[in-house]
């Protein structure tokens, strides 16, 4: 399946009496998964409005070089480093000229040179200019700069000729951004993952939580992204840097983490539970911050909702993942964590070891199932997380 989730894709709009079909192909291009930022070239705003354009791509359309408020920021730059993809539809013969002498007049072709990215080309115009020889050698330079070129139909076209250079239909042109990324088994796949520390507050100042860094989470929630996921991240307290392609909740206790996920579960494909949730929060939270008079203090806890385990009891569960974090007869306690929760996987986290698992960057990890008993090797939790995925994808999708 070719989708274009996560992916963040540029669509230049340039001067084609064909720039009429640019906010269908935004459309087809979000119906694939993408996000879409339009940039218009001077010939394009000729034929199309940039309300238009920012209506249906629900974002700001750039079209000045100039523009003194996003160079702040470097505007070119920043959205080159943005994007996945640049796609140019419909292509003016004058830009596609421009961008194969490797011009930087404009904010298109400035992007385009300050990016890695993938580069689409769907020309458009009478059938003797894209015949024409300048033309045709334009499009050979940036095929040999590995560009590629969505060429053209035949057909009758705005000017009365009957050839090629018509602009090819937006869904067939959406559908070509979207093969140029490798899918997987992930792809199209919806995860929720739960990460970090939950707090349990005891009073205004003071709470129980734990070590959890989130990191290892993240670093799942990393994978997932790159393999075409589509995830919600309900995350508690984490050291750690958010994905801006997840969906991401915060929340402060173990009954938020619970509501939002419940809230959240229906229609998820993957439930992966990292989250370092409190098993139990303090009964009577005081209201104004506990004095110290010399005497005990006596909390009592009470015990907090298995979100992991009420998960896998709905009528149409995800298929689930959790973490077990255990100190001693780590083996036995996670077989029975699989068995008496019920889900299908449990990746077992021995935190007796401090050289791995909560708040540091590496893990060893065992991924059990009913039919699997395998050790993930010590390694960064980057590669970790692919390692689980590879694994859970072999067995369950
Ligand atoms: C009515 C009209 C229709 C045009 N249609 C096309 C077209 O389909 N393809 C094309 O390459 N140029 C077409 N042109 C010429 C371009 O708009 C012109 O070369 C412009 O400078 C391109 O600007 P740009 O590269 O900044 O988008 C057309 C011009 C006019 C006046």
């Amino acid at each position: 399946m070719n989708s274009l989730t996560n992916k963040n894709i540029i669509l230049g709009v340039s001067g084609s009496i064909s720039a009429y079909k640019a906010p269908d192909i935004v459309r087809r291009l979000q119906d694939l998964g993408a996000q879409v930022k339009v940039i218009l070239t001077e010939g394009g705003a000729k034929f199309i409005t940039e309300l238009s354009l920012q209506s249906i791509s629900k974002n700001k359309v750039h079209y000045n070089l100039w523009d003194e408020d996003a160079e702040l920021s470097m505007g070119h730059i920043e959205l080159a480093k943005w994007t996945d993809a640049i796609l140019i539809a419909p292509a003016s013969a004058n830009t596609i000229a421009n961008i194969a002498l490797g011009k930087a007049n404009d904010l298109l072709s400035s992007v385009i040179l300050a990016s890695n990215a993938a580069l689409l080309i769907a020309p458009a115009m009478n059938l003797k200019m894209y015949q024409s020889h300048a033309l045709q050698d334009n499009l050979l330079t940036l095929i040999s700069r590995h560009a590629i070129i969505i060429k053209p139909e035949s057909g009758e076209q705005a000017c009365g000729d009957i050839g090629i250079g018509r602009l090819v239909e937006p869904l067939s042109i959406a559908k070509q951004v979207a093969k140029q990324f490798i899918s997987t088994k992930l792809t199209g796949k919806k995860v929720l993952i739960t990460l970090g520390a939950t707090i349990e507050a005891i009073d205004p100042v003071r709470f129980i939580s734990n070590h959890s860094s989130g990191k290892m989470g993240m670093a799942l929630i990393n994978a997932c992204i790159e393999m075409g996921a589509s995830v919600i991240c309900i995350y508690g307290n984490i050291t750690t840097t958010l994905n801006e392609k997840s969906n991401n909740m915060p929340i402060i206790s173990a009954q938020q983490m619970y509501t939002k996920v419940m809230n959240n579960i229906a229609g998820q494909d993957i439930f992966i539970a990292c989250a370092a949730v409190s098993d139990f929060s303090v009964k009577n939270t005081k209201n104004q911050k506990i004095k110290k008079d010399g005497k005990n203090l006596i909390l009592e806890l009470i015990p907090n909702k298995d979100i992991l385990a009420d998960v896998c009891k709905l009528g149409k569960k995800p298929i689930c993942m959790g973490f077990a974090a255990e100190t001693q007869n780590t083996l036995k306690n996670a077989q029975k964590k699989l068995k008496n929760k019920g889900c299908d996987v449990i990746i077992l986290n021995d935190v007796s070891n401090t050289d791995f698992g909560s708040n540091v960057d590496e893990n060893e990890v065992v991924f059990l199932s009913q039919n699997l008993n395998k050790k993930i090797a010590k390694n960064s939790k980057k590669k970790v997380a692919k390692k689980i995925l590879a694994i859970f994808i072999k067995e369950y999708l």
